[in-house]
Protein backbone atom coordinates (compact mmCIF):
# COMPACT_ATOMS: atom_id res chain seq x y z
CA UNK A 1 0.00 0.00 0.00
CA UNK A 2 2.70 2.34 0.49
CA UNK A 3 4.37 1.66 -2.57
CA UNK A 4 0.91 2.83 -4.48
CA UNK A 5 0.58 6.42 -5.86
CA UNK A 6 -1.56 8.33 -2.92
CA UNK A 7 -2.68 10.82 0.04
CA UNK A 8 -1.49 10.23 3.65
CA UNK A 9 -3.36 12.58 5.45
CA UNK A 10 -1.14 13.51 8.64
CA UNK A 11 -3.36 13.30 12.12
CA UNK A 12 -0.79 15.96 13.33
CA UNK A 13 -3.43 19.27 12.55
CA UNK A 14 -6.20 16.84 13.65
CA UNK A 15 -8.37 17.94 16.13
CA UNK A 16 -7.33 15.28 18.69
CA UNK A 17 -10.67 15.71 21.00
CA UNK A 18 -12.13 13.74 18.26
CA UNK A 19 -9.77 11.86 16.94
CA UNK A 20 -11.21 9.04 16.01
CA UNK A 21 -14.22 10.54 14.23
CA UNK A 22 -11.24 12.99 11.96
CA UNK A 23 -9.51 9.43 10.71
CA UNK A 24 -13.12 8.03 9.46
CA UNK A 25 -13.73 11.04 7.80
CA UNK A 26 -10.90 11.15 5.82
CA UNK A 27 -10.93 6.85 5.57
CA UNK A 28 -14.43 7.33 4.25
CA UNK A 29 -13.24 9.70 1.49
CA UNK A 30 -10.95 6.48 0.28
CA UNK A 31 -7.47 7.70 2.00
CA UNK A 32 -5.84 3.93 2.92
CA UNK A 33 -2.97 5.57 4.82
CA UNK A 34 -3.17 6.93 7.90
CA UNK A 35 0.62 8.92 8.79
CA UNK A 36 1.27 9.46 12.32
CA UNK A 37 4.02 12.00 13.33
CA UNK A 38 5.86 11.09 16.67
CA UNK A 39 8.37 13.63 17.74
CA UNK A 40 10.47 13.73 21.06
CA UNK A 41 11.46 17.02 21.92
CA UNK A 42 14.82 15.95 21.37
CA UNK A 43 15.44 15.51 17.71
CA UNK A 44 13.08 18.21 17.06
CA UNK A 45 11.66 20.78 19.91
CA UNK A 46 8.16 19.55 20.11
CA UNK A 47 7.17 16.56 22.00
CA UNK A 48 3.64 14.93 20.39
CA UNK A 49 2.20 11.52 20.70
CA UNK A 50 3.96 8.17 21.25
CA UNK A 51 2.56 4.29 20.89
CA UNK A 52 -0.58 5.05 22.71
CA UNK A 53 -2.47 6.84 20.02
CA UNK A 54 -0.73 4.13 17.48
CA UNK A 55 -2.87 1.52 19.46
CA UNK A 56 -5.68 3.45 20.28
CA UNK A 57 -6.01 3.80 16.24
CA UNK A 58 -4.66 1.02 14.99
CA UNK A 59 -8.41 -1.72 15.05
CA UNK A 60 -10.29 1.39 13.54
CA UNK A 61 -7.99 1.89 10.41
CA UNK A 62 -6.64 -1.58 9.94
CA UNK A 63 -10.67 -2.69 9.91
CA UNK A 64 -11.36 -0.23 7.19
CA UNK A 65 -8.36 -1.74 5.04
CA UNK A 66 -6.20 1.01 6.11
CA UNK A 67 -2.52 1.39 7.42
CA UNK A 68 -0.65 3.23 9.86
CA UNK A 69 2.69 4.90 8.41
CA UNK A 70 4.85 6.30 11.37
CA UNK A 71 6.96 8.76 11.08
CA UNK A 72 9.55 8.52 13.93
CA UNK A 73 11.37 12.14 14.47
CA UNK A 74 13.03 10.68 17.83
CA UNK A 75 16.52 9.99 18.62
CA UNK A 76 17.97 6.62 18.52
CA UNK A 77 14.82 5.46 17.07
CA UNK A 78 16.09 1.43 17.24
CA UNK A 79 15.33 1.59 20.82
CA UNK A 80 11.54 1.98 20.22
CA UNK A 81 10.71 -0.22 17.01
CA UNK A 82 9.74 -3.12 19.02
CA UNK A 83 7.09 -0.58 20.95
CA UNK A 84 5.31 0.86 17.93
CA UNK A 85 5.25 -2.40 16.13
CA UNK A 86 3.45 -3.80 19.04
CA UNK A 87 1.29 -0.95 19.14
CA UNK A 88 0.37 -1.56 15.43
CA UNK A 89 1.99 0.42 12.97
CA UNK A 90 2.32 -1.21 9.76
CA UNK A 91 5.06 1.23 8.90
CA UNK A 92 8.01 3.04 10.66
CA UNK A 93 9.91 5.05 9.50
CA UNK A 94 13.17 6.73 10.85
CA UNK A 95 15.62 9.87 10.91
CA UNK A 96 19.07 8.31 9.06
CA UNK A 97 20.13 12.03 11.51
CA UNK A 98 18.88 10.19 14.64
CA UNK A 99 20.85 6.94 14.72
CA UNK A 100 24.49 5.57 13.90
CA UNK A 101 22.93 2.33 13.12
CA UNK A 102 20.50 2.74 9.79
CA UNK A 103 21.18 -0.64 8.69
CA UNK A 104 20.59 -2.13 11.83
CA UNK A 105 17.50 -0.05 12.28
CA UNK A 106 15.95 -1.06 9.33
CA UNK A 107 16.45 -4.53 9.91
CA UNK A 108 14.67 -4.56 13.36
CA UNK A 109 11.80 -3.05 11.78
CA UNK A 110 11.43 -5.42 8.96
CA UNK A 111 11.93 -8.40 11.54
CA UNK A 112 9.38 -6.51 13.79
CA UNK A 113 7.15 -7.46 10.58
CA UNK A 114 6.86 -3.74 9.33
CA UNK A 115 7.39 -1.96 6.39
CA UNK A 116 10.98 0.27 6.67
CA UNK A 117 11.48 3.56 6.20
CA UNK A 118 14.33 6.14 5.96
CA UNK A 119 13.83 10.08 6.30
CA UNK A 120 15.90 12.76 4.99
CA UNK A 121 16.04 16.11 6.32
CA UNK A 122 16.24 18.71 3.79
CA UNK A 123 20.17 19.16 4.77
CA UNK A 124 20.90 15.28 4.33
CA UNK A 125 21.84 14.53 0.37
CA UNK A 126 20.24 11.85 -0.62
CA UNK A 127 23.25 9.81 -1.27
CA UNK A 128 23.44 8.71 2.04
CA UNK A 129 20.78 5.92 1.28
CA UNK A 130 22.47 3.95 -1.67
CA UNK A 131 24.27 1.61 0.87
CA UNK A 132 20.62 0.55 1.90
CA UNK A 133 18.76 1.35 -0.66
CA UNK A 134 18.91 -2.32 -2.47
CA UNK A 135 18.94 -4.65 0.92
CA UNK A 136 16.78 -2.85 3.91
CA UNK A 137 14.63 -0.27 2.93
CA UNK A 138 10.77 -0.11 1.28
CA UNK A 139 10.05 3.15 1.92
CA UNK A 140 12.33 6.34 1.67
CA UNK A 141 10.75 9.82 3.04
CA UNK A 142 11.77 13.39 1.34
CA UNK A 143 11.01 15.80 3.97
CA UNK A 144 10.21 18.87 2.10
CA UNK A 145 9.90 20.84 5.42
CA UNK A 146 12.56 21.03 8.49
CA UNK A 147 10.63 18.18 11.07
CA UNK A 148 8.65 19.47 13.75
CA UNK A 149 5.66 21.53 13.03
CA UNK A 150 2.72 21.18 10.61
CA UNK A 151 2.27 24.35 7.96
CA UNK A 152 5.52 25.23 7.33
CA UNK A 153 5.70 26.18 3.12
CA UNK A 154 7.37 23.83 1.26
CA UNK A 155 11.14 24.06 0.25
CA UNK A 156 11.26 24.44 -3.83
CA UNK A 157 14.95 22.33 -3.64
CA UNK A 158 12.98 19.38 -2.56
CA UNK A 159 11.30 18.74 -6.16
CA UNK A 160 15.23 18.37 -7.55
CA UNK A 161 16.23 16.24 -4.72
CA UNK A 162 13.16 13.75 -5.01
CA UNK A 163 14.09 12.80 -8.69
CA UNK A 164 17.51 12.38 -7.33
CA UNK A 165 16.12 9.99 -4.63
CA UNK A 166 13.43 8.11 -7.15
CA UNK A 167 17.10 7.56 -9.21
CA UNK A 168 18.90 6.29 -6.66
CA UNK A 169 16.35 4.16 -5.20
CA UNK A 170 15.07 0.14 -6.55
CA UNK A 171 11.47 0.84 -8.34
CA UNK A 172 10.00 -1.39 -5.29
CA UNK A 173 11.30 1.12 -2.51
CA UNK A 174 8.78 3.45 -2.10
CA UNK A 175 8.81 7.59 -2.60
CA UNK A 176 7.00 9.83 0.07
CA UNK A 177 7.40 13.39 0.98
CA UNK A 178 6.19 14.97 3.54
CA UNK A 179 5.93 18.84 4.48
CA UNK A 180 3.94 21.58 2.40
CA UNK A 181 1.80 19.22 0.03
CA UNK A 182 -1.10 21.10 -0.91
CA UNK A 183 -3.41 21.55 -3.58
CA UNK A 184 -0.53 23.87 -5.62
CA UNK A 185 2.85 21.07 -4.67
CA UNK A 186 0.86 17.89 -4.84
CA UNK A 187 1.14 17.96 -8.44
CA UNK A 188 4.74 18.90 -9.21
CA UNK A 189 6.04 16.03 -6.38
CA UNK A 190 4.07 13.29 -8.36
CA UNK A 191 6.02 14.61 -11.32
CA UNK A 192 9.39 14.30 -9.75
CA UNK A 193 8.92 10.80 -8.28
CA UNK A 194 6.84 10.61 -5.02
CA UNK A 195 4.26 8.55 -4.82
CA UNK A 196 2.80 8.82 -1.58
CA UNK A 197 2.27 12.36 -0.64
CA UNK A 198 1.30 13.05 3.52
CA UNK A 199 -0.46 15.92 3.70
CA UNK A 200 -1.32 17.33 7.27
CA UNK A 201 -2.78 20.72 7.13
CA UNK A 202 -4.07 20.83 3.33
CA UNK A 203 -6.29 17.86 5.02
CA UNK A 204 -7.30 18.34 8.53
CA UNK A 205 -6.79 22.26 8.49
CA UNK A 206 -9.67 22.50 5.97
CA UNK A 207 -13.24 22.79 7.45
CA UNK A 208 -14.33 19.70 5.45
CA UNK A 209 -11.16 17.56 6.01
CA UNK A 210 -13.03 14.69 3.60
CA UNK A 211 -13.73 17.04 0.69
CA UNK A 212 -10.01 18.33 0.98
CA UNK A 213 -8.47 14.87 0.86
CA UNK A 214 -10.48 14.06 -2.13
CA UNK A 215 -9.16 17.42 -4.29
CA UNK A 216 -5.94 16.61 -3.72
CA UNK A 217 -5.67 13.10 -4.20
CA UNK A 218 -7.33 14.12 -7.23
CA UNK A 219 -4.66 16.31 -7.80
CA UNK A 220 -1.84 13.81 -7.28
CA UNK A 221 -3.45 11.21 -9.44
CA UNK A 222 -4.22 8.69 -6.65
CA UNK A 223 -5.52 5.19 -7.61
CA UNK A 224 -8.15 5.20 -4.67
C1 LIG B 1 6.35 17.65 10.11
C2 LIG B 1 5.62 16.34 9.96
C3 LIG B 1 4.56 16.35 8.92
C4 LIG B 1 3.46 17.36 9.12
C5 LIG B 1 3.22 17.94 7.77
O1 LIG B 1 7.51 17.46 10.83
O2 LIG B 1 6.50 15.29 9.64
O3 LIG B 1 4.02 15.05 8.70
O4 LIG B 1 2.27 16.83 9.61
O5 LIG B 1 2.35 19.01 7.90
P1 LIG B 1 1.92 19.89 6.66
O6 LIG B 1 1.29 18.98 5.64
O7 LIG B 1 0.97 20.86 7.25
O8 LIG B 1 3.16 20.54 6.10
ZN1 LIG C 1 5.56 13.32 9.06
Amino acid sequence: MFRERGVAPSILSADFVRLGAQVDEVMSAGARVIHVDVMDGHFVPPITIGPLIVSALADQVHSAGGVLDVHLMIERPERQVAEFARAGADGITVHVEATPHLHYTLSEIRSAGCSAGASLTPATPAAVLSDVAAETLDLALCMSVNPGWGGQPFIGYSLKKLAIMRDLLPAPVALEVDGGVNHDTAARCVAAGANLLVAGSAVFGSADPAAAYTALAAAAGASS
